[in-house]
């Protein structure tokens, strides 16, 4: 996995920075919106790991095209696996009530609804926007090989707990590895813990 030298002193990139700021995370989905220009723009922004959809609002409260689809997934019962601190059933969440008809969430395991979800919703067109925030290594690599032949060029995906070695981190390095998928970073926060790639051809 190789960040280009050139590319970090022309992106949003704060490492190396010893404490981490978990708020942060918003100065990377702004300087996003903005660098790519998704503020007006029609895209499919997948969710996976909603809890209590701070992260997904914001996303759609920014958005602003009419068109645009915001699908959120989770168990809302909690992680289905211990994952560091953190035990099996933590962070569960009733399932979010916002306002507007441009969202949809899917209730369960990722392994049971997404396969369904794909079948029954035309992803492809539209820039998608995936926000992978399960922080497990099985959840993340599940999620990914499946989205991948969905995946084109300009394509952006999000990562929150990117630097956790054995978890999403891993799933992303064996998944660009088995799918030769090819990416550049956008921008990382809060040492890597936040980033942001776009697929590339
Ligand atoms: C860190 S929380 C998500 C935080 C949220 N994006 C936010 O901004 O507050 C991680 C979530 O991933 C969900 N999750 C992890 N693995 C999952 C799986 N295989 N299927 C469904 N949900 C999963 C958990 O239920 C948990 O709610």
């Amino acid at each position: 996995m190789d960040f280009p030298k050139e590319n970090k002193k022309n992106i949003l990139n704060d490492f190396y920075r010893p404490i981490r700021k978990h708020s942060d995370r918003i100065k990377l989905y702004e300087y996003i919106s903005t660098k790519e220009k998704l503020i007006d723009a029609e895209i499919d922004y997948l969710e996976f790991g909603v809890y209590k959809a701070a992260s997904f609002k914001w996303w759609m409260d920014t958005n602003k095209n009419a068109a645009s689809k915001f699908y959120g997934f989770d168990t809302f019962e909690g992680l289905p696996e211990s994952w560091g601190t953190y035990a099996q059933g933590d962070m569960h969440a009733d399932l979010p009530l916002l306002e507007g008809n441009r969202h949809q969430f899917f209730k369960g395991l990722f392994q049971d609804t997404l396969y369904k979800f794909l079948e029954t919703h035309s992803l492809g067109k539209r820039k998608m926007v995936i926000h992978m925030d399960a922080d497990l290594f099985s959840s993340s690599l599940f999620v990914l090989t499946n989205l991948a032949r969905l995946l084109k060029e300009g394509d952006i995906i999000l990562f929150d707990e990117f630097n956790v070695p054995n978890h999403e981190f891993f799933a992303w390095k064996v998944f660009t590895e088995s799918c030769y998928i090819k990416y550049e970073l956008l921008g990382a926060v809060n040492n890597y813990y936040q980033v942001a790639f776009k697929i590339v051809r």
